[in-house]
């Protein structure tokens, strides 16, 4: 068994001190008297054994005493406290110390990088607030000034200036409560009102909801046949269809402008129901497809489309769907199209 720092150091202490004692002995009964071998024989065992106890007792306090310091800075309160792993493993108390402080170390530096990722997504993500604002109340800038100057009296002008001011309005108040909602969703405020419903009937209802601009951009949406009448799941409605809203939206945003096809399925997946948009669109490029449910993030491919979305969506989505416990994978590729799947409980 190895011995504690304090049964290592009393045990070199008792051996010195047995040593010192046993030549000084020696050297004073060489010196005075005539050589007498046999108390040397008593005392040696006694001093030894003597010389360790105390040693041993008073190393352990003076360790203990300033471990306490070294736990308490390090936030254990007690040095019993340590984990309990590290206790039935090692017997040494500095071992047991060493290991606990290297643990704390290793928390500490993983609580570093979180607040350094934290503060550097702050920068990017009050930057991008700013860009995504920055745009529309320039417009908005440019028409007023242009209609100042004239343009209030030009009739080919001003109506049309007015209706781009009110478009450039409406787009800061979609940002504004993008923004509302997903601060709602990340503070938990939002309390997710479950309920069993008609998974077929919400997502026809969607469908007729979108029909027309998808009809715009010449695109149709197709329920397919594995959704059936009968399917019902358990979850907040409201929040789902937003879901499927989203989902499609970004179909129709980012599908085959040339004739885009959206097709809607649903599977039962063990407990659960998987549902599944699917566009034969502009695809996301394999090494952006990760990045996708970040907020504000947008690929190439689709600001080169000028759609005017801010890349609020999918994080939006993503919460909604994360809030019920449940899931939401994409598969894509680029010139071919995507695929979001998101699993929902079945009632
Ligand atoms: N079906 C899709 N096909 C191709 N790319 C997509 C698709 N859905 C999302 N993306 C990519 O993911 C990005 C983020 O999508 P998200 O819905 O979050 O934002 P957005 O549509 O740009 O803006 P918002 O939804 O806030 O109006 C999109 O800008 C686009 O680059
Ligand atoms: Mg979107």
């Amino acid at each position: 068994m190895p011995l504690s720092a304090s049964k290592h150091i009393a045990l070199i202490n008792a051996v010195l001190t047995t040593l010192l004692f046993s030549i000084v002995y020696i050297i004073l009964f060489l010196s005075f008297f005539t050589f007498k071998p046999l108390p040397l024989l008593v005392f040696i065992p006694l001093i030894f054994v003597f010389a360790y106890f105390i040693s041993n007792l008073l190393f352990d306090q003076y360790i203990k005493e300033k471990l306490k310091v070294i736990y308490k800075t390090i936030g254990l309160l007690k040095p019993e406290n340590a984990p309990p792993l590290l206790k039935k493993r090692k017997t040494d108390e500095l071992e047991i110390v060493n290991s606990v402080v290297l643990k704390w170390s290793e928390e500490k530096k993983k609580e570093i990088e979180e607040l350094k990722e934290l503060a550097a997504y702050r920068r990017e993500f009050l930057g991008n607030i700013s860009h995504e604002l920055k745009t529309p109340i320039f417009n908005i800038q440019g028409y007023v000034l242009t209609l100042l100057d004239g343009g209030l009296d030009d009739k080919l002008v001003n109506e049309k200036f007015l209706q781009k001011t009110e478009k450039s309005i409406n787009r800061m108040i979609a940002l504004v409560e993008e923004l509302e909602e997903i601060a709602k969703l990340e503070s938990g405020e939002l309390v997710l009102k479950e309920e069993v419903f008609n998974l077929h009937d919400l997502t026809r209802e969607v469908i007729d909801f979108m029909e027309m601009k998808a009809a715009n951009h010449n695109t149709i949406i197709v329920l397919h046949s594995s959704m059936n009448r009968s399917m019902k799941a358990r979850a907040d409605k409201k929040r789902i269809r937003q879901v499927i809203i989203n989902l499609i939206d970004n179909a129709i945003k980012y599908g085959n402008q040339k004739g885009g096809v959206i097709r809607i399925s649903c599977y039962n997946f063990h407990d659960n129901y998987l549902v599944e948009v699917q566009d034969n669109g502009i695809g996301i490029p394999e090494e952006n497809i990760h990045r996708v449910f970040e907020r504000f993030y947008r690929t190439e491919l689709s600001r080169s489309r000028d759609t005017g979305g801010s890349g609020l969506g999918l994080a939006i989505v993503k919460h909604i769907i994360e809030a019920h416990r449940q899931t939401i994978s994409v598969r894509s590729k680029e010139g071919e199209g995507t695929t979001f799947s998101f699993t929902l409980k079945m009632a």
